[in-house]
């Protein structure tokens, strides 16, 4: 299969597959990771041009780029260069309206088109990782070695028709928000509350053993309580998917509070001057008196 992209999730995705036996033809946009790549076995090239023409017949090809434009333009060439039958797999977070659109433009020329959600970030390169995939049952299927070879054990499947990967993908990543989130503030108050000496790393690891709230993001707490934060801007960003789910739960008047917050105190995090709370403090002062600090 050919593979596009060779970023932090590309390049390890890359080993996976050629672990699992699976031939691959990669681009990258800087060649010294498509060094890199042809150093652990892919077959390299130097434009999607090239890798195209390097694969065999009912050729298969993985975009893992970023979401937007980035995605759309490779999307369009390798479409342009498909023919019937071929398949295009976008493993980015893209926003699930732009695959749909993408399945319907793939299917004018017959070409077969996959929306995968990947999940596990950095530590899925040694334990496989979780993937939504949205598509065609036949298509899923002509795709699944590659997908078992990404895949952890049991954390894959077939969630939907076109679209629904990105989609699923989506509310994965706002309910991570939303957890994130509650982790947070949660050592903050151990940090800012009544007791000034627990150790909030040690607190972390027990939390991580046996406990109700172990899980991946408190372990990823854990790592970075270890390496310390007290550097760190207060300043968090995001990457689209919190906020696109939170329309789609207004549109279809869901409730879905804790993970909107959790998008909203990201929006918060970034104003270190914020005119809302400067005229809140002037609304205060001006019904009751309340003191303005300078
Ligand atoms: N990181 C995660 O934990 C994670 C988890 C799940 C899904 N994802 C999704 O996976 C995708 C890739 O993420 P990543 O973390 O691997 O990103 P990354 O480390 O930033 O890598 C981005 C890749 O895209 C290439 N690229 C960037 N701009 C380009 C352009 N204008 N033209 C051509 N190539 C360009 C980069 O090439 P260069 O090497 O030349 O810069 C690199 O290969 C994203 O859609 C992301 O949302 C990420």
């Amino acid at each position: 299969m050919g593979f596009i992209g060779l970023g932090r999730m590309g390049m390890h995705m890359v080993k996976r597959l050629l672990a699992g036996k699976i031939k691959v033809v990669v681009w990258n946009r800087s060649a010294d990771k498509v060094k890199e790549a042809e150093r652990a076995g892919a077959v390299g090239s130097s434009s999607i041009k090239e890798l195209i023409g390097k694969l065999p017949p009912r050729k298969i090809v993985w975009l893992m780029l970023p979401s937007g434009e980035v995605t759309e333009q490779a999307f369009k060439e390798v479409l342009s260069l498909l023919k019937k039958d071929d398949i295009i797999i976008d493993g980015a977070n893209s926003n699930f309206h732009d695959s749909i659109r993408r399945h319907e433009e793939a299917a004018k020329k017959d070409v077969r088109m996959l929306d995968v959600g990947v999940s596990g970030g950095l530590k899925g390169a040694e334990t496989g990782y979780g993937m939504m995939v949205g598509g065609k049952k036949e298509t899923y299927e002509t795709v699944l070695p590659a997908i078992r070879a990404l895949a952890i054990p049991e954390g894959f499947g077939l969630v939907g028709p076109g679209g629904s990967g990105h989609y699923v993908k989506m509310i994965h990543n706002a309910i991570e928000y939303g957890m994130m989130q509650a982790i947070a503030e949660g050592f903050d108050l151990l940090e800012n509350g009544r007791f000034k000496d627990i150790d909030e790393g040690r607190v972390s690891h027990i939390w991580n053993h046996g406990c109700i709230i172990s899980s991946f993001l408190m372990e990823m707490a854990e790592l970075a309580l270890d390496k310390g934060v007290v550097d760190h801007k207060p300043y968090v960003e995001d990457n689209g998917e919190g906020k696109w789910a939170a329309i789609e739960a207004m549109e279809h008047a869901v409730p879905f509070v804790v993970n909107s917050y959790a998008l909203h105190a990201r929006y918060l995090s970034r104003d270190d001057d914020s005119f809302a709370f400067k005229l809140l403090a002037g609304i205060r002062n001006e019904f009751g008196g309340h003191a303005i600090k300078k």
